[in-house]
């Protein structure tokens, strides 16, 4: 299994100082070293996107839209690169607006991929629905095309061309979506299992139902992109918009073990981890925490090499 690692230190798509030290925590905590744990991976690390230097322009209630921009327009054409050199491509965030990249360059070389969006948050805010201006909580309405006539003409954005369908995406572990969001939710019944679903039908039930409403052929590509605050803020403290009452790391994991046992999971990002907020501890937790949902989408197992289905229950 050959996969391919991009680090993106990014962190303009919000405003806490921290998150686009990710990438360096958990390159230092071994995300490489546990990672080549897991039997028959072959990694590449392909290094980290930067983008210096970059002019700003002026875009009501988006802040850094230049930046945001700028930086998804490099990281998309690095995750088609992985894809194409036959990886499967794992982007360490940086914040969610990152989102936007990793979409946008997976969609180039496989165009019937399904998107699970797991977060407590759906963002799926524009800048005339957002209350606070920030990019992170609006990749999702930047890559649908059913979104394309809610937006402005987004200047330095002409890369990016929306063709993603928004029939392609389901959520899991919502729990703080806002007025204009659930607007979206209902109008176009995109799969949802927010926190009372998952309480009502088990993570396992939550994920499998999502993938089959998806792609009831069980055939297209898959892409995870997974926001740290999905878990509960007892596992995964250090991030910048923690909710309470979210995802345990079980159910973090196992939901990545049954992606992982498709065999079709083409790309997964990690994004939200900020080792700037919290403790000593927090931060060792929440990176973690992290380093274990990776592992699980990546084929680690948890029961060792024991064979599957021993117990005969
Ligand atoms: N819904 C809020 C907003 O629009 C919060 C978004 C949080 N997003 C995230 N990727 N953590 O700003
Ligand atoms: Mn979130
Ligand atoms: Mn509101
Ligand atoms: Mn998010």
């Amino acid at each position: 299994k050959r996969v391919g690692i991009i680090g993106v230190p990014f962190e303009k798509g919000q405003k806490k100082y921290g998150v686009s030290v990710a990438p360096a925590a958990l390159r230092y905590a071994g995300l490489i070293e546990q990672l080549s744990e897991i039997d028959g991976l072959d990694i590449k690390d392909y290094g980290d996107i930067e983008t210096p230097g970059i002019e700003e322009v002026k875009m009501e209630n988006m802040a850094h839209l230049a930046l945001v921009s700028a930086c998804n327009k490099k990281l998309s054409a690095r995750v088609s690169q992985v894809l194409r050199d036959d990886r499967v491509v794992v982007t360490i965030g940086g914040d969610h607006s990152i989102g936007v990249g990793t979409v946008d360059g997976h969609y180039q070389v496989n165009n019937d991929m399904i998107l699970i969006w797991v977060d407590a948050h759906a963002d799926i805010n524009t800048n005339k629905t957002s209350d606070s201006g920030s990019v992170h909580g609006m990749p999702v309405a930047l890559l649908v095309k059913e979104f394309s006539g809610y937006w402005p003409y987004l200047p330095t954005m002409d890369w990016q061309e929306p063709l993603f369908s928004i029939k392609s995406l389901g959520y899991i572990g919502l729990r703080s979506v806002d007025h204009y969001e659930r607007l979206a939710i209902e109008k176009y019944k995109i799969p949802t299992f927010a926190m009372e679903d998952v309480e009502e039908h088990g993570i396992k039930k939550s994920i499998e139902h999502v993938l089959k409403k998806l792609d009831p052929e069980n055939k297209r590509p898959i892409h995870v992109s997974f926001d740290i605050d999905a878990l509960d803020a007892l596992e995964a403290p250090s991030t910048g918009t923690p909710v309470r009452g979210g995802l345990s790391l079980r159910e973090a994991i196992n939901l990545m073990e049954i992606v992982y046992a498709t065999g079709r999971l083409r790309a997964v990002d990690l994004v939200e981890i900020n080792p700037a907020l919290g403790n000593e501890n927090d931060r060792k937790q929440t990176i973690e925490a992290g380093l274990c949902v990776l592992k699980a989408a990546l084929g680690f197992s948890r029961r060792g090499t024991a064979p599957r289905g021993v117990n005969d229950l």
